[in-house]
Order: structure tokens, then C-alpha cells, then sequence
């Protein structure tokens, strides 16, 4: 079976069992700046998982674009990965143990034919907190599961969430798959490697708050994420996941470039294929990231570097540009299944290769710097972490490359303390990151969602009281202030201002109700709901109405009732860019 069989008939499997089927977000999560990526298919759906209902229901399945760089140290090994696509089903409120566990186990038992012998599986153990899970256990052993096959284990490793700082989590099911040729031993060792994670069926029944509190969720769901590499190779008979159609043709690829074999180049030939994939999603991807020094454009500029480092380590220069023909193979790979990557090729192309050039200019420079520090170095000296900072952050020399040039002189890097400098470093790009955090909501305080509401009444008022062409052109609310961008020619006049606020006012005061009603995006425009010009809706959508005053396209929250805003100020008016205002905006 083929990873694109396997994606497809996941999702009959659970569709035929009530399951939506939803496409896969962008890897870049929209309502959590506390991460840089989607790191699993749970994280676009917090929402919901926070018991926001959900336009399609209570079941829901879908194939998510994933990126982690917590293993990136682990890549080269058989099967960790940087990007991978990540299968989920959830229910948000509905099925929770019972239903969760035997879907899994028919699936892969019956839909899948994966013998029982070669399956073990592990349950949470217990802790001060939260009770052992016998409950699974008990349902897994009744399933065919024998009881030498199910370990019990802590937190560390049978607890799955939050996925940012705070948000739904819970304790898990893990699957594991006996990926060797020999015979599976009858108990269940979870150290033994050669027992491969398949799959984790999370009962997200908590919150973690930003004080770390766990406090119940209103709702019990089932979050359940699949991994589509490593399950494919165990269906194909691989113990080897760069041995399936979904990276071999990018190792014949790096074959041919290097004139070398995979049996001898391993490990540094899956680091390739591995991080091409990634780069070649994250700029394939909706939202626009390009390497930089922040955020993810730098985790981007890493990879696409690293890549670089590992093809001179197999004597293939820079000049040689080896990452395009790799990035156009895994376009044609993947282009039916993610047409943006063919749209986005030019793009894609055209970045690496600004990239390649940038970064052979920073090698011949930061060579000489590199040359420069260490001429005031004795043998057997330490390069502090300070200089091998200034060489990343002035020079952009990846750490890797500092020292693996040091080692070439017989010099250790003093990494503790780049570590230091690092951290101090992305300490204030996230909070950069936060502050530019567009779209969503920062968090879901009373604050925040009261804003919401606000923020939804002077896009009315706005048009009401300026023109009837203005639209949303942007928006971010944090607890202490609503700003809002949106199409206006000119300087608003004082007048205008307060204009608009007594509108907004007004209709705070009135008391409007704040009704949620599902129904299918063309019925939705057809309504004359404002839509974010470019944004991505799925088939069915939530309209806020606020009375008659505004209907909105919106995932909420919001309050129930305007007469809970207060009193509503406007407190800048300014151009955000060419022919954009913007509005700052508090609540009294
Ligand atoms: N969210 C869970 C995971 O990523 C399913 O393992």
C-alpha cells in the first residue's frame, strides 16, 4: 500500500464511521504564537478541543501537514522526521475510550491486516493528579491485546499536550509495531527500539493554563495522530521509511548528485531528503515564510543550510546548487496531493536560490572572522559561546558550521554558553512574535473575546459611517486593546473618529444579541456575511450575527449579549501601509 493509499483509506475508514473529513491547515498555526509550526494535527483544531462547536460536527478526520524540529537530532536515524503528514481522527465531545480504542485497533488489525502478535501498546500510569488508566488497559485486553503487551507508563511519556504553552492535553494510548525480523518478544519492552510508535490515541479531558493549572475541559475529546511515514514503511515491509515512494526518488536523486550509494551514505543522505521535504513545505506553504534570522524563517534558514553542510560533507560545494533539483523532484511528488507546490514553484525555487547565494556569501565572510577569533586562540582553547554567537547572529554561520570548522583546527566550542546567547536571543523574537501575531486571538480571556465583539462592530460601524467599500484588512486582539487595518484612502478626520465611536457605542447600548448559526460558505456569502478577502473556509462555516447590525464569517469566541462590552474608545488612528488605516481601540 502506498502513503497516498494509506491517507485515503484512513479517511473512508472514518468517515465511514461518521468522521468529517477536513483539509489540512497551513503549518503555520493561526491562534498559538507560542509555537512556530503545526507540530500535530490537534493544534488547528484547539478551538474546539476548548468546546467552540465545530461547523462540521463532532467527528472529525483529516490528513495534517506537521513540522517538529524537537527530533530535528534525531533525523537520519529510520524514522524521525522534521516534516511528515500526520493522520487524526477526533472527537470533540463525543465517543471518548471505548469507541476511540476499538476504532484504532480495527483499523489497524482489520483495515490494515497488521497481525496482533506484532502489536504492543502503552497506558497511562498514574501520578498525584490523575489516576492510572486502567479504563484502556481493560478495553485493550478485551480487544485481543494479551497483558504482557501493555505497559503502563509516567507522564513523560503517556501524557500528550499541550501542544504551545497552554491548551487542551491529556493522558494517552500509545500503538507500537514490532518493526524487526525477528519474532516478537511476548512481553512488551517500551526501551526496546525495534518497538515502533505507530499511534496515539490522546483523552484530552484537560486544560493547562498559563499558571501550569490542569483544570477539566467542559467537554471529553479524543485526539488521535497517525503517522503516515513510518506506517507506510511497516505496510510496505521496510524497517526504513526513506525506503517508501515517499522519499526514494528523492535519494536517487542525491544519489546521482553525489555519485554515491545510500548503503554507504546513510545517514547523511536521509538528512537530505528529509529537510528538503521540510523546506520545500514551508515554502510551498500559504503564508509566505522566507529564511531569515527570526521565528520561522530561521528554523527555514537552518535547514536549508544544513543541507548545504551535508552536501559538502560529501564533497558536493555550494555552487553545485543541489538543493533545486531536489526541491522540483519533491514538487512532482507531491503536487497532486498539495497543488500549492506547484503553484508556489517559482517561488520556492527562487528563494533557495537567494538563499544558496546568501549563504555563500556569509561562508566567505564569516571564514574570515571565524580566522580572526581564532588567531587569538591557543591550541587546546575553547571558542567562547560569545563568538560563536556573533558568527551566527552577525555572519548567519549556523552553529553546526563553527564547529565543525573548530574541530577542523582542533578547537572545542564553548556550547553551554552559545546555547545561552541563543535563548536570550529567540526569548525576544517570540515576544516580537507574539506582538505581530495577526488574526486570532492571543489567548481566550474574558478581555479578549469582549474585543472580539468590539471588533466586529466597527467593522460595521466603519462602513456605516466612512463607506461601504471598507473591509477587513487585518486584525489582533490582546487582552489590553483591539487593532483593526482596513481599506481607506485618507487620514480619518476627528470627527469621522468620534463618528464612529458613538456608533459603536450605540450599539453596545442596545443590547444586541450575539447568535451563532452554521451553514455552508456559498450560503454564508450569499447572506452578505463579511469574509476575510483571501482567507481559507472550509465548505461549512460559523456566521456570527450581532443582531441585525453585523453577520460575520468567524471561529468566535465572542460574548453573548453587546450590553457586556462597556463603553468603547478609539485611542490611535493611523496608516498601516500604502492606503490601509489602522485602529486602536480599548474597552472602559
Ligand atoms: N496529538 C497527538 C500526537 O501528536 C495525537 O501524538
Amino acid at each position: 500500500m502506498t502513503g497516498k493509499q494509506l491517507k485515503e483509506t484512513f479517511l473512508k475508514y472514518f468517515e465511514s464511521k461518521g468522521h468529517a473529513i477536513i483539509e489540512s491547515s497551513s503549518l503555520i498555526p493561526e491562534h498559538d504564537p507560542t509555537v512556530l509550526f503545526t507540530t500535530a494535527g490537534m493544534h488547528p483544531l484547539t478551538p474546539y478541543l476548548l468546546s467552540q462547536p465545530h461547523p462540521l460536527g463532532k467527528r472529525l478526520a483529516d490528513v495534517q501537514k506537521c513540522l517538529r524540529t524537537d527530533d530535528i537530532d534525531e533525523v537520519g536515524d529510520n524514522f524521525h522526521h522534521t516534516f511528515f503528514e500526520m493522520l487524526g481522527n477526533w472527537s470533540l465531545g463525543d465517543y471518548f475510550k471505548e469507541e476511540a480504542i476499538s476504532f484504532s485497533f480495527e483499523f489497524l488489525t482489520k483495515v490494515l491486516g497488521m497481525p496482533v502478535e506484532k502489536l504492543a501498546v502503552s497506558c497511562f500510569a498514574g501520578d498525584e493528579h490523575v489516576k492510572r488508566d486502567d479504563e484502556s488497559a481493560n478495553i485493550w485486553e478485551r480487544l485481543g491485546i494479551p497483558k504482557k503487551r501493555i505497559a503502563f507508563l509516567d507522564r513523560k511519556n503517556n501524557w500528550w499536550g499541550p501542544a504551545g504553552e497552554t491548551g487542551p492535553c491529556g493522558p494517552d494510548t500509545e500503538m507500537f509495531y514490532w518493526s524487526s525480523d525477528e519474532p516478537a518478544p511476548e512481553r512488551f519492552d517500551p526501551n526496546d527500539d525495534r518497538w515502533v510508535e505507530i499511534w496515539n490515541d490522546v483523552f484530552m479531558e484537560y486544560n493547562k493554563t498559563k499558571e501550569g493549572k490542569f483544570i477539566p475541559l467542559k467537554q471529553k475529546n479524543v485526539d488521535t495522530g497517525l503517522g503516515v511515514e513510518r506506517v507506510t514503511a511497516i505496510l510496505q515491509g521496510y524497517n526504513d521509511d526513506y525506503k517508501t515512494e515517499l522519499f526514494w526518488p528523492i535519494i536517487q536523486e542525491i544519489e546521482a548528485i553525489t555519485n554515491k550509494k545510500y548503503e554507504t551514505h546513510t545517514k547523511l543522505m536521509r538528512i537530505i531528503a528529509d529537510h528538503s521535504r521540510a523546506i520545500v513545505f514551508i515554502l510551498g506553504d500559504e503564508h509566505d515564510v522566507i529564511p531569515s534570522n527570526v521565528d520561522q524563517g530561521y528554523i527555514l534558514r537552518r535547514l536549508i543550510r544544513r543541507v548545504i553542510r551535508t552536501f559538502r560533507q560529501m564533497n558536493v560545494g555550494i555552487e553545485n546548487n543541489s538543493l533545486i533539483p531536489l526541491a522540483v523532484k519533491i514538487i512532482e511528488m507531491y503536487k497532486d496531493e498539495y497543488p500549492l507546490l506547484e503553484k508556489k514553484k517559482k517561488f520556492i525555487i527562487d528563494e533557495i536560490k537567494n538563499e544558496e547565494l546568501r549563504f555563500k556569501r556569509t561562508l566567505d565572510n564569516g571564514l574570515k572572522e571565524f580566522n580572526r577569533i581564532i588567531s587569538n586562540l591557543k591550541p587546546n582553547d575553547k571558542m567562547s559561546g560569545k563568538d560563536a554567537f556573533l558568527l551566527f547572529q552577525s555572519y548567519g554561520f549556523p552553529i553546526e558550521i563553527t564547529q565543525e570548522l573548530a574541530k577542523e583546527k582542533g578547537l572545542d566550542v564553548d556550547i553551554e554558553e552559545f546555547n545561552n546567547e541563543y535563548k536570550k536571543h529567540q526569548e525576544k523574537s517570540r515576544k516580537g512574535a507574539v506582538k505581530r501575531f495577526k488574526g486570532g486571538l492571543s489567548d481566550a480571556s474574558e478581555q479578549t473575546i469582549k474585543l472580539h465583539t468590539a471588533t466586529h462592530i466597527l467593522n460595521e460601524a466603519l462602513r456605516r459611517v466612512l463607506s461601504k467599500d471598507i473591509r477587513q484588512k487585518g486584525s489582533n486582539i490582546t487582552p489590553e486593546r483591539l487593532r483593526f487595518d482596513f481599506n481607506f484612502s485618507r487620514k480619518l478626520t476627528k470627527d469621522e473618529i468620534k463618528k464612529v465611536e458613538d456608533e459603536v457605542n450605540r450599539v453596545i447600548k442596545k443590547g444586541l444579541e450575539v447568535k451563532r448559526v452554521e451553514m455552508s460558505l456559498d450560503e454564508a456569502l450569499k447572506t452578505g456575511a463579511q469574509a476575510e478577502f483571501g482567507a481559507k473556509y472550509p465548505n461549512r462555516v460559523s456566521v456570527y450575527f450581532i443582531g441585525d447590525y453585523s453577520k460575520e464569517i468567524c471561529m468566535g469566541p465572542h460574548v453573548k449579549n453587546t450590553k457586556e462590552l462597556g463603553t468603547f474608545k478609539i485611542i490611535k488612528e493611523e496608516s498601516s501601509a500604502a492606503g490601509i488605516r489602522r485602529i486602536k481601540a480599548v474597552l472602559i
